[in-house]
């Protein structure tokens, strides 16, 4: 029977906006290691597939109100990776400001280190604020980043590819340590990227990363549906979600995938309590912590910089007084969700500040573990999910919550497993460990 894929999104002191000035935040240092360690261990005692840290190559304007995820993810998961055995670790990193050749022996190397679990998001970095600390004068367009990527895959795959399994013979006898016929250089010459050489170490456990992509433009999508083996993406209502999950498979199968290569997770942050009284009060908490203006920042973030300071908080808005989302150089996807989403309910500023506080515009969901797992399972049942990358909004208290409460009603229901699977990440996923070339054929 299928089951729920679960993987913990591990972001600042938790995923609502204000959640490092709850009491029951960890009080601990978002630099100091040991507080991943607790989510890690937590996370995989649940059974949870994966853990995954985002990454943001620069300075977030919102410093002075809000801390953010400070460690280098790569470089964090090393350490997770040996004081965890069976949890998939899945970091960010940047196809538009990482050089293909680093990439790729970053990633081979936790493979190796990790014993095969390591998860690559692909990101092609939408802050407006990266730019200028790679050199460039201005933000790279959303297509040209998405164009880059294409690039990119194609040289950091040819890498990976480039020892065969069986290219190391550690012939001690003989004194041969490697078939050197067995190990091919890439040659690469793209549009943005040359690669010449072979990668510097053996093939990983995995051969190549398990892929995870969240871009959710229509380019976003297309890129998705090629590569991706794992998709993080935002829904604030079940049948956007529903759309977007026949969309990509649709297109996957297309490229010759089988939809189950393909896992589709929404993001979710949820708050539940033994009541639905108790669960809204820590919602209404949690909201009451947060800071207009910090909000007012994330937005104009995620529509490139665009001001909206004189924007009156309490009339309703319309989708004139957001920039034309086509021209959005950021993060397109959301930027046309958050105007969906004045659209359709005549928000006013402060509303929307208000339903983007609790997940950035992932679904949120208030009340008892009962009720969030009939919400869970009616979007996994009905084509609108494969599982869901959860968001706890306070960590670790609404990670606690939900292992104990939420994850045995699943389980009783047959939703998610009672064990873990596998000995790879990809493995645990079920997903094939045949390569295709970065054009998506089959090799
Ligand atoms: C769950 C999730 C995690 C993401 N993590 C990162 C990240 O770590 N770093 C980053 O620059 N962008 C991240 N993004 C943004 C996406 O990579 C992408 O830029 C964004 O969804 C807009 O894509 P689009 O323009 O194709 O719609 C994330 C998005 C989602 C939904």
């Amino acid at each position: 029977m299928r089951k729920m894929c679960l993987n913990l999104f591990i972001q600042g002191k938790g995923h609502h906006e204000a959640s490092w000035r709850h009491p029951k935040a960890s009080p601990l240092a978002l630099t100091d290691i040991e507080y991943y360690k607790t989510l890690a261990q937590k996370a995989e005692a649940g059974l949870l597939h994966s853990i995954f840290l985002a990454d943001a190559v620069a300075l977030w304007d919102d410093i002075d109100k809000a801390p953010h995820n400070w460690l280098e993810p790569l470089t964090t998961l090393g350490a997770l990776s040996q004081v965890t055995e069976r949890i998939g670790l899945i970091a960010t990193a940047s196809t538009t400001y990482t050089a293909p050749y680093n990439l790729a022996r970053y990633f081979a190397s936790l493979d190796h280190i990790s014993q095969g679990r390591v998860g690559w998001n692909i990101v092609t970095t939408w802050s407006a604020d990266a730019a200028g600390n790679f050199g460039e004068q201005t933000q790279v367009s959303h297509a040209d980043r998405y164009a880059r990527a294409e690039d990119f895959m194609e040289a950091v795959c040819k890498l990976w590819d480039s020892w065969a399994e069986d290219a190391i013979l550690d012939d001690r006898a003989g004194g041969i340590y490697a078939d050197a016929a067995r190990i091919t250089p890439p040659n690469h010459a793209g549009p943005y990227y040359s690669v010449k050489g072979a990668l510097n170490m053996p093939r990983g456990p995995q051969g190549r990363p398990v892929f995870v992509q969240a871009g959710s433009s229509p380019t976003g999508r297309n890129f998705a549906a090629r590569f991706a083996e794992i998709i993080f993406t935002a829904h604030l209502v079940k049948e956007t979600a529903q759309e977007f999950y026949s969309d990509v498979k649709g297109q996957a199968k297309q490229y010759g995938r089988s939809e189950d290569q393909v896992n589709i997770l929404p993001g979710l942050g949820p708050i539940i309590g033994s009541t639905e009284e108790e669960a809204q009060k820590i919602a209404k908490e949690l909201d009451d912590l947060a800071d207009i203006e910090v909000g007012r920042k994330r937005l104009s973030a995620r529509f490139g910089g665009h001001d909206f300071s004189n924007l009156p908080l309490d009339t309703p808005l319309s989708a004139s007084d957001f920039p034309d989302v086509s021209t959005v150089q950021a993060a397109r996807s959301r930027a046309e969700l958050i105007v969906r989403a004045v659209e359709k309910d005549s928000l006013t500023l402060r509303q929307l500040l208000q339903k983007l506080a609790g997940a950035r515009g992932h679904g949120t969901f208030v009340g008892t573990p009962e009720q969030l797992a009939d919400y869970m399972e009616d979007w996994f049942s009905s084509g609108a999910a494969d599982g869901f990358n959860l968001m706890p909004p306070v960590l670790p208290w609404m990670l606690d919550v939900l292992i104990e409460e939420l994850l045995p009603i699943l389980q009783k229901r047959n939703l998610f497993r009672t064990a873990h699977e596998g000995d790879t990440l990809k493995s645990a996923l079920h997903l094939d460990r045949s390569v295709r070339s970065a054009k998506g054929d089959e090799q």
